[in-house]
């Protein structure tokens, strides 16, 4: 086969599925992240990071062999030392790994923990689904009590309704351990009456996996699902009354869900709660091909044992950062803008450029936020950049006010200037950006 010749100079593209965040999206990124900040504190929660990269059983024993992550999305190798990695899909696994090594069962219980972070899945990229993602993560780790599972989906909950996102929490039960193989013989034998008219996925799922055909979003199989038996008529007597509980919580908090028995994620641990966060224009649309979650989660009882843990009750969730922004654009809504600088300092010549350089180190020692283009020479470019970049004032320093040992200031707005004495330019700045009451955004004052 003759050999292609690489050009010298070839060009590179994003690999597929990732995504650059650009400095125009930075506000939305900021915004969402300090938000899930405050909660997190205002509820109890410490932060925790965890590597990008595990063991790959540890996800394949936890999310599950037959599951979608498992089977075709994982970002597995082996690395140089022969160890089989991965890439995480989610923090769950991570986050149970860190708290079984680390001893946190010997910490006050519950232990509340919160992460944001990258996770890698290789999904097929489509609009709200990507390669490399972005989570916000919340597990109540040591807790079994219904009201956990209630205060995470009011966070979640929350979470949305501060960015004014108007949607409903998606509840279900999976049960447990107990309850839940008599419920999937009868799924199964459901299912096994309509094995020819149900989609290819669905007939695969239906010897592995059968709980996960209620996940289909395959036009062809939703009237089956929509008669198919539910598994909260076949709950043992704790987790019907786990359940109940939920939801009485959840009318007490005035959260908004909706009952739905398709919600069995696509993630194997869980047991009793599961839930999803959908827009509410999705939630009544109904067509499942179109409804993108904006987060999901539920409790899991059993994964720490599974992972050589003691038995440990957990309930957690994580919502998709890139969904969320996605859904705030779609809608127009405002977030704040990121601090910009306040003032810019122009120059005018070689030795005003000198003067500057100095100028703007007291001027960033005195804490305003300072920009400059020292590389740019003419007036008119140099407003122009202080315009584009927003700031507020701009000083100008040329040879003029060298020798005078002043300095010109410009109100951005007014376009009004006046000469200051360079001694008294820090006092001065203070003064003026004080009275104009510049709005420095700060996300603390938010309603929470
Ligand atoms: P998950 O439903 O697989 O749950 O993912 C949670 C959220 O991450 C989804 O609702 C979605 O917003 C976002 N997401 C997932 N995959 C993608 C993708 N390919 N592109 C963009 N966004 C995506 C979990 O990961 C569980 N670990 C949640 C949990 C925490 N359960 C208990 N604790």
């Amino acid at each position: 086969m003759p050999v292609k010749k690489e050009k010298k100079t070839r060009s590179f593209q994003l690999v597929k599925g990732m995504k650059d965040i650009l400095p125009d999206d930075q506000k939305y990124w900021q915004y969402i992240s300090q938000l899930a900040e405050t909660l997190a504190v205002k509820y109890g929660f410490s932060r925790i990071d965890i590597p990008l990269v595990e063991d790959t059983q540890l996800f394949t024993r936890s999310v599950g062999q037959a599951t979608d992550i498992v089977e075709k999305e994982m970002y597995s190798f082996i690395d140089k030392g022969g160890e089989n990695i991965s890439l995480r899909p989610e923090f769950t696994a991570g986050i149970a790994r860190a708290y079984i090594e680390h001893g946190m069962i010997n910490l006050p219980q519950p232990v509340k923990l919160y992460s944001i972070g990258p996770c890698f899945r290789y999904d097929k990229p489509q609009s709200g689904r990507y390669r490399q993602f972005h989570q916000l993560n919340f597990e109540t780790i040591g807790d079994a009590d219904p009201v956990t599972d209630a205060q995470i989906i009011l966070i979640a909950y929350k979470i949305n309704e501060m960015l004014n996102l108007p949607v409903i929490m998606q509840v279900n039960s999976v049960g447990c351990p107990q309850c839940r193989p008599d419920y999937e013989l009868v799924l199964k034998d459901y299912f096994k009456k309509y094995r020819n008219k149900l989609s290819e996925v669905s007939q695969k799922r239906l010897l592995k996996n059968p709980l996960r055909i209620l996940d289909s979003k395959e036009d062809l199989d939703q009237t089956i699902i929509e008669g198919a038996p539910q598994q909260v008529d076949h709950l043992c007597e704790e987790c019907k009354n786990h359940f109940i509980k939920v939801l009485e919580y959840l009318d007490e908090l005035e959260v908004p869900y909706a009952l739905n028995p398709t919600i069995v994620r696509g993630l194997d641990y869980y047991t009793r709660t599961t839930f999803e966060v959908t827009t509410v224009e999705d939630a009544e649309n109904g067509d499942k091909s179109r409804q993108i979650a904006l987060g999901g989660g539920g409790r899991y009882d059993k994964l720490y044992e599974s992972l050589g843990g003691r038995e440990t009750p957990v309930v957690g969730f994580a919502a998709g950062i890139e969904r969320l922004i996605g859904q705030i654009k779609e809608k127009d809504l405002k977030v704040p803008a990121l601090p910009q600088a306040e003032i810019f300092l122009a120059q005018l010549g070689t030795e005003a450029r000198r003067k500057a350089l100095v100028l703007f180190e007291e001027l960033y020692r005195a804490g305003f936020k300072v920009t400059e283009a020292f590389s740019k020479s003419g007036i008119k470019p140099q407003l122009e950049m202080a315009d584009r970049l927003g700031a507020k004032l701009c000083l100008i320093v040329g040879q003029k006010e060298i020798i005078d040992g002043t300095v010109m200031i410009r109100d951005m707005d007014g376009g009004i200037q006046e000469v200051v004495d360079y001694k008294k330019i820090v006092p001065e700045l203070r003064k003026r950006l004080e009275k104009m009451a510049v709005v420095r955004v700060a996300i603390e004052d938010k309603t929470v």
